[in-house]
This record gives structure tokens, sequence and C-alpha cells, in this order.
């Protein structure tokens, strides 16, 4: 599919764009489809991400279709279920747990989920340097996947949990397991509520950067 470039519909600059783009979860507007247009349009901008020798070897699946979301969503709750029963109650709290367990409720409602993925599997022994260069050479694109939609008014939620059930959810799909690695799921939807969000809250910058030597 080609795509045509599209302006932003709504002002938001570049420092906005980076720290107001959250985990959408409960705002995500389950009634209101994502044009399939603007979602090429957005995955050729983040095609344009840095990735490890630039092989390109990501991989897309935008998944619009009820029935096979429905699918997704059945193997995401009990892979999100599990994963939240086995998470120590201090380690996460009320509202992060709510949030979780919304999107995993709702997300075969969500109108288009983007299944990221990468050619090849890393091997059991791989260096860290392979293993760090394989993840990373997908999660720039999806970020940039994630601002350029965010960028257009909707919102995004990145997910891993599914990959508890990489296998089950590569039949339903069709993605060939042994030569193409799951890496995240990502919900897209328009937002309800308008398109303003807060900063992301994190923590200040002295706890986490350090200059010259490592302090943290
Ligand atoms: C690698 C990665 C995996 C994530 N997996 C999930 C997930 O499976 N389910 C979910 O609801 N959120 C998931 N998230 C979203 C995080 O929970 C969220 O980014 C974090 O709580 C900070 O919130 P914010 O993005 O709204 O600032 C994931 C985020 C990342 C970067």
């Amino acid at each position: 599919m080609t795509t045509r470039p599209s302006p932003t519909p709504y002002a938001l600059d570049i420092d906005g764009l980076l720290t107001r783009t959250p985990t959408v979860r409960h705002r995500l507007d389950l009634s209101r489809p994502v044009s399939r247009a603007l979602l090429a349009h957005c995955l050729q901008i983040a095609l344009h991400a840095p990735n490890g020798g630039n092989r390109q070897s990501w991989r897309f699946l935008v998944i619009d279709d009820p029935e096979t979301k429905a699918g997704i969503a059945r193997h995401y709750k009990a892979a999100s279920d599990a994963y939240l029963a086995a998470t120590p109650p201090t380690a996460m709290s009320e509202r992060a747990v709510d949030g979780v367990r919304h999107l995993a409720d709702h997300l075969h409602l969500v109108p288009a989920l983007v299944l990221a993925g990468i050619r090849g599997r890393l091997p059991r022994d791989a260096t860290l340097a392979q293993q760090s260069s394989f993840f990373g050479s997908v999660y720039p694109a999806l970020w940039s996947l994630m601002l350029a939609l965010r960028g257009r008014g909707l919102g995004t939620a990145l997910t891993t949990v599914h990959l508890a059930r990489e296998r089950e959810v590569a039949a339903l799909v069709g993605i060939p397991a042994r030569t193409v690695t799951q890496v995240a799921l990502v919900a897209v939807a328009h937002t309800t509520g308008g398109s303003d969000f807060r900063p992301t809250p994190r923590q200040p910058l002295d706890d986490v950067v350090s200059w010259n030597r490592w302090q943290r």
C-alpha cells in the first residue's frame, strides 16, 4: 500500500510529543475505527527508525479483523491474568493493575493491533550484543509508530505480555515461529476525552543520570 503524507491535525511540538505519549488503556476509543491509510502512513514513518546494520528485519502485522482480534485477545487475557497472579502486590500499584486488567479485558474491542516481529530466532547462547541488537532493532520503530500516531491524535499501548503465548498467537495469524520472533503488540485507537495528556511521570533526572563515572 502506498501512503501519502498527511499533516498532523493538531499542534504538539516535538518535546510535547516525546513527554506526553503515555500508555493509553482507559481512554482508547473502542467505537471509532482507525483507518488503514492512517496506519500505513504512520508505519511508513516508523520504517525510518534506526536498526541493526540497517537490515530492516522487522515485520509488522496489522490486525483489524474482529475474529482475529478476539483470538489474540483470548491469549492476551490468559497471559495477562497469569502475569498479574505471579506479580507480588507490592510490585505494582492498584491503579497500574487496574489499567493492565482493563486493557486485557477490552483488547478484542481495540480497533487495530500492530504485532511487531523480527525475522530470525536468537540462538540459546546469543551474546549480549546479539540480544540487544535483535530486540533493539524493532523498538525504535515501534516508538516512532507510537509517536506518529500520537501526533495525529491517536493513543497506543505497547505490550509484551502475550509473548508468554507466542506460539499460539503465531499459529493464529500464520507467523512462521521457527523463523520469526514476535517482539511486541501495540494497541491503537483514537482517544476519548480529547487528545490532551499530561507528561508521563518519571524519576528525577539526577536519580538516573550520572556524568563521566557511573554512580547509580
Ligand atoms: C517493553 C515494554 C513492555 C510492556 N508491556 C506491557 C504489557 O504487556 N501490558 C501493558 O498493559 N503495558 C505494558 N507496557 C507499558 C508499561 O506498563 C508503561 O510504559 C509504563 O507503566 C509507563 O507508563 P507510561 O507509558 O504511561 O508512561 C510495556 C512497556 C514496555 C516498554
